[in-house]
């Protein structure tokens, strides 16, 4: 795929590393996203996911470059705002799921049954997604597909270091910790020593202080480490194929399974 320029990408790392960019830094920067948008004109992208910023940015540039917009919501007044730019389907995200989350901090459960009433847009349900049973929920909940975030870290395929992996696998249902310090964007990460430090408002704690000495050194202490609550139902690394295999596969046996108990 075509690269962005060499300067924007060592921007963009270095910003990421130092603070939480808005869509709007992003767009300024890269002279209102044309370049970026132009980037991916160039290949035969059909979907485009958006996230975190204002959906009203770039809907309408990848529309006319004939991709369809996904963005990513966390409340049902930002699923309104995205309907209202226009994007083709969301990504319902609930507090759950690894990595940045809305501060308002609504459920999985919560929120996609909301958002699917609410909203008539196709939705793909994030947060707390890793198998069929979870996948099988989502769609009663109210989801035409699932995303997963956690699950696929802990593949055999991801890029990041065998202990972060390893960190997933062996997290429990207390493993993860909601990040809510002022100034700084909540996260789920987690539980390592860096994470209680930056939550007691350690000044010397950096929230992603060396982000790629923990992707790929390894380091867990280097950055905090965005991890979904879904960790403690992960207990091996697989191969993707067999992640989705699996969970397409099993989703008719466990609403049927479901269906059973009713009596
Ligand atoms: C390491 C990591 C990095 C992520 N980075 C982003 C990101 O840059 N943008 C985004 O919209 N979501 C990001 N996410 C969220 C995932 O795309 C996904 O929605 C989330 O992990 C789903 O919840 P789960 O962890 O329970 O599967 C990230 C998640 C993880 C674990």
């Amino acid at each position: 795929m075509t690269q962005l320029p060499i300067e924007d990408r060592a921007w963009l790392v270095s910003g990421l590393t130092l603070r939480v960019l808005t869509a709007k830094d992003i767009a300024e920067r890269l002279g209102c996203s044309l370049r970026l948008v132009r980037a991916i004109r160039a290949e035969p992208i059909t979907h485009v996911f958006t996230s975190a910023g204002d959906p009203a940015l770039f809907t309408a540039r990848l529309h006319d470059a004939g991709m369809k917009v996904v963005h990513v919501i966390g409340s049902l007044k930002a699923a309104h705002k995205a309907a209202d730019a226009g994007v083709d389907a969301l990504v319902v995200e609930g507090v759950e799921g690894g990595g940045f989350k809305s501060a308002l901090g609504a459920s999985t459960m919560v929120l996609l049954p909301l958002v699917a009433e609410r909203v008539n847009l196709p939705i793909i349900a994030a947060g707390g997604m890793c198998d069929a049973r979870s996948a099988a929920a989502a769609l009663v909940l109210g989801a035409e597909g699932v995303q997963m975030g956690t699950r696929m870290l802990a593949s055999l395929e991801s890029a990041v270091h065998v202990g972060f992996k390893e960190a997933i696998v062996a997290a429990d249902d207390a493993g993860t910790v909601l990040l809510d310090v002022p100034g700084n964007p909540t996260m789920r990460v987690l539980r390592t020593g860096l994470a209680a430090r930056v939550s007691a408002a350690d000044p010397d704690a950096r929230l992603l202080g060396q982000v790629t000495e923990l992707y790929f050194g390894g380091d867990m202490e280097a950055s905090v480490a965005n991890t979904g609550q879904v960790s403690s139902r992960i207990l091996d690394l697989l191969p993707v194929e067999q992640i989705v295999r699996e969970t397409w596969a099993g989703i008719e046996s466990h609403l049927d399974v479901a269906r059973a108990r009713l009596g």
